[in-house]
């Protein structure tokens, strides 16, 4: 199963909950949130508040995406404010033991991400660990860049570990996602595909999310 997760670091913010609503009625399965905080990258989105108030405002699944230094310090705030999956990187400074521990005990799915610069082979111990596996395909901080068709041997390598150790892991790219290079992601084993500009940049939200689902 596919599962199509629109980033909303490229929806109107002005307009988020009608933007919500529309990528849900447009057939989207999660709903991607990118959180970012000026010092793990070098940009600011947004934080726990938005995500509270966006479970308020729809029952989709939330994956939250912390592209923040420290990120065992927020597990909790951002569990509490309704995150439905959290998923930290990998080359932040929290151990990721605990990190893993903290967003379980929360009661949440667990993603743990790696940046384009990063061995996936640094994910193996934690295979049985998480629930997604997150493999970025631009450098985390921006949306609307181009897609690093180089890093589909992360994919490669994840697919056959995953399949020893966690069949039901899910394989998640993000970063320059559009019906092109998804179909390249698709054909490398990912199943969860983000998409920000691809999706928010067009009139059409539901003929863009099917042209992804359906890339081959
Ligand atoms: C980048 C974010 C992505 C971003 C993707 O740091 O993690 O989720 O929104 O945007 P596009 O699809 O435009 O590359
Ligand atoms: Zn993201």
């Amino acid at each position: 199963m596919i599962r199509i997760a629109p980033s909303i670091l490229s929806c109107d913010f002005a307009r988020l909950g009608e933007e919500v609503a529309a990528v849900k009625a447009a057939g989207a399965d999660y709903l991607h949130v990118d959180v970012m905080d000026g010092h793990f990258v070098p940009n600011i989105s947004l934080g726990v508040p938005v995500v509270k108030s966006l479970r308020k405002a729809t029952d989709m699944f939330l994956d939250v995406h912390l592209m923040i230094s420290e990120p065992l310090r927020y597990i909790k705030a951002f569990a509490d404010a309704g995150s439905d999956l959290i998923c930290f990187h990998l080359e932040s400074d929290s151990d990721p033991y605990k990190t893993i521990g903290a967003i379980r005990t929360a009661g949440k799915k667990v993603g743990v991400a790696v940046s384009p610069q990063t061995p996936v082979e640094l994910l193996a111990p934690f295979i049985p660990l998480v629930d997604l596996a997150l493999v970025m395909t631009v450098q985390p901080g921006f949306g609307g860049q181009s897609f690093m068709d180089g890093m589909m041997s992360k994919l490669d390598w994840l697919v056959e570990r995953a399949r020893k150790e966690n069949p039901a892991l899910l394989l998640e790219v993000d970063g320059g996602i559009n019906p092109q290079t998804a179909s390249i992601a698709l054909n490398h084993g990912a199943n969860v595909l983000v998409a920000g500009s691809a999706v928010f940049g067009k009139e059409d939200y539901a003929e863009e999310i099917r042209a992804i689902r359906e890339a081959r």
